[in-house]
């Protein structure tokens, strides 16, 4: 039985948790967000001198919380990519420190593992292969889970993630940052069929469209386009909740019709849901109403697991250390990383 420590700070979370394999004994998250609010998105180099600041506490109240010193750690975790590179580098360094003062072994994780892993912390039962929906402000991929470390993407977005999309979209309608969280709640109170909106397909050169993949930048432009047409053709305020719902619809639409045929297509009966963007109460809806049609069996882990956490990390890190996976200290950070590359991570 292992018992990490594990660090996340890829974005704009500083994050620490004490993990014994699917269990979690504490979980710190302190966010950013207000910082970043003012600016209307994530600051990279003020996320890096934040998550500075905060690090240390977040460690002591993490290892305070779980009632462990540091004699009760087996093993200690950083994310070390994909991210912001200053920000991730605070983390790193942090674990590194820790593990040579405190002489253990130190595990790097893949910020997306993490995300994945966020899905074994809310059903400890749960075994692969299954296939992770990982939809963030960063990420909108569709992720075959063959077992730990080994992974096949089989779809993407070719351009802005699913969150980044609610986030850019929230500013055109001059919403606050982040814009999933008041488009859900303002779609709440409009009408999702008010105006038809494209579903960020693909098209194939011999005809129809690519099944896994997505676009959400065509998404984004449409509704500029049709907020400039709406405030030329009238003098009304703008249907902000119409189009919220309608926005909102189009991407739960496109999320979920991907999702189920890549399910589908695989022979893969279960989807486990991962990212901020899976707290969207209309993804949610759309994809149990399709799960249960299709016989397939969906897992939303509770919220505090879906966005940025150390705990998700933490879980990874122990099933690596578990199978004997540890990292170098000379391991770097890197802004991008592709899952498949995971376990260059544990070379030494
Ligand atoms: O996973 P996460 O916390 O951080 C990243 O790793 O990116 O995801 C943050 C993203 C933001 O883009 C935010 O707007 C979106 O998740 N988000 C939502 C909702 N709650 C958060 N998007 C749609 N609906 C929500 N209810
Ligand atoms: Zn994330």
């Amino acid at each position: 039985m292992d018992t990490v420590l594990a660090i996340e700070t890829s974005c704009d979370e500083t994050a620490v948790a004490v993990v014994k394999n699917r269990q979690v004994l504490s979980s710190i998250v302190a966010s950013q967000i207000s910082i970043h609010q003012q600016y209307g998105g994530v600051v990279p180099e003020v996320a890096s001198r934040k998550h500075l600041e905060t690090i240390n506490l977040a460690i002591a109240q993490a290892l305070d919380e779980a009632n462990l010193d540091w004699s009760g750690i087996d093993g200690i975790a950083a994310t070390c990519a994909p991210g912001l590179v200053g920000a991730l580098l605070v983390g790193l360094t942090a674990a590194k420190t820790l593990a040579i003062v405190h002489q253990k072994p130190f595990i790097g994780v893949h910020h997306l593992e993490g995300h994945i892993y966020a899905s074994y912390l809310s059903d400890p039962e749960l075994k692969p292969p299954f296939l992770c929906l990982l939809v963030s402000g960063g990420h909108t991929s569709l992720i075959y889970v063959k077992d730990c470390g080994e992974y096949q993407t089989l779809g993407e977005t070719r351009d802005d993630a699913a969150g980044e999309a609610f986030d850019k979209v929230a500013r055109l309608l001059n919403l606050s940052y982040p814009g999933g969280p008041i488009i859900d709640k303002l779609a709440q109170q409009g009408n999702p069929l008010a105006f038809p909106l494209p579903e960020g397909n693909i098209s194939l050169p011999g005809g129809g469209y690519h099944p896994y993949d997505s676009s959400f930048s065509g998404l984004k432009t449409a509704v500029l386009r049709l907020v400039q047409k709406l405030q030329q053709d009238s003098s009304q305020p703008l249907p902000v909740n119409d189009i919220a719902a309608s926005f909102q619809a189009s991407v739960a639409r496109s999320l979920t019709k991907r999702a189920i045929a890549c399910a589908l297509d695989y022979g893969l009966n279960t989807i486990a849901i991962g990212g901020g963007v899976a707290a969207n109460s209309e993804l949610r809806k759309q994809l149990q109403q399709a799960a249960i049609k299709h016989n397939l069996q969906v897992l939303f882990p509770p919220l505090k697991f879906c966005t940025d956490n150390a705990a998700m990390i933490g879980c990874a890190a122990a099933e690596h250390l578990n199978r004997g996976h540890t990292s170098p200290l000379t391991l770097g950070t890197q802004s991008r990383l592709a899952l498949a590359n995971i376990m260059e991570i544990y070379k030494h």
